[in-house]
């Protein structure tokens, strides 16, 4: 966890891309990393962790979002989620994205750096199941 100031969509991606060193993707080859902006200040940062049990596998953005709300964290302005080709979040993290803020940016980029898309977790996965839903 890091804390700067003055945080911009390019800083969360630089984050993003530099953690990316650290993902434990022996099976896919295919890194992701993801930078997470609370609304305290702080940013947590996340990496895909892959297993000999494949779908045992992590998201960087849930690794991101658990670090952070283990930390005492539940309030999120922005994520920034690099890979090398700019892939996009798959189903399940835009739950857990949802369920912390559907209001929440996201900042798609890839492995130059380029910001390729900027939306938010609500358009990511329109009329996301949520607390409201259950009785
Ligand atoms: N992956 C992520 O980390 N985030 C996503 O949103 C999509 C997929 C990882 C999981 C696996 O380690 C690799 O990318 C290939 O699916």
């Amino acid at each position: 966890m890091s804390k700067i100031k003055n945080n911009s969509s390019q800083e969360l991606i630089t984050l993003a891309n530099e953690i990316r060193k650290n993902a434990y993707a022996k099976y896919s080859n295919y890194a992701v990393g993801a930078a997470l902006l609370g609304k305290s200040g702080k940013i947590y940062t996340g990496v895909n962790v892959e297993n000999a049990v494949y779908p045992l596998t992590l998201c960087a953005e849930r690794v991101a979002i658990f670090k952070a709300v283990s930390e005492g964290e539940r309030e999120f302005d922005a994520i920034a989620v690099v890979t090398d080709n700019g892939g996009s979040p798959c189903g399940s993290c835009r739950q857990v994205l949802a369920e912390f803020g559907l209001d929440m940016t996201v900042y798609i980029a890839d492995g130059e750096e380029n910001l390729l898309e900027e939306t938010t977790a609500e358009k990511l996965l329109p009329r996301a199941f949520g607390a409201g839903d259950l009785p």
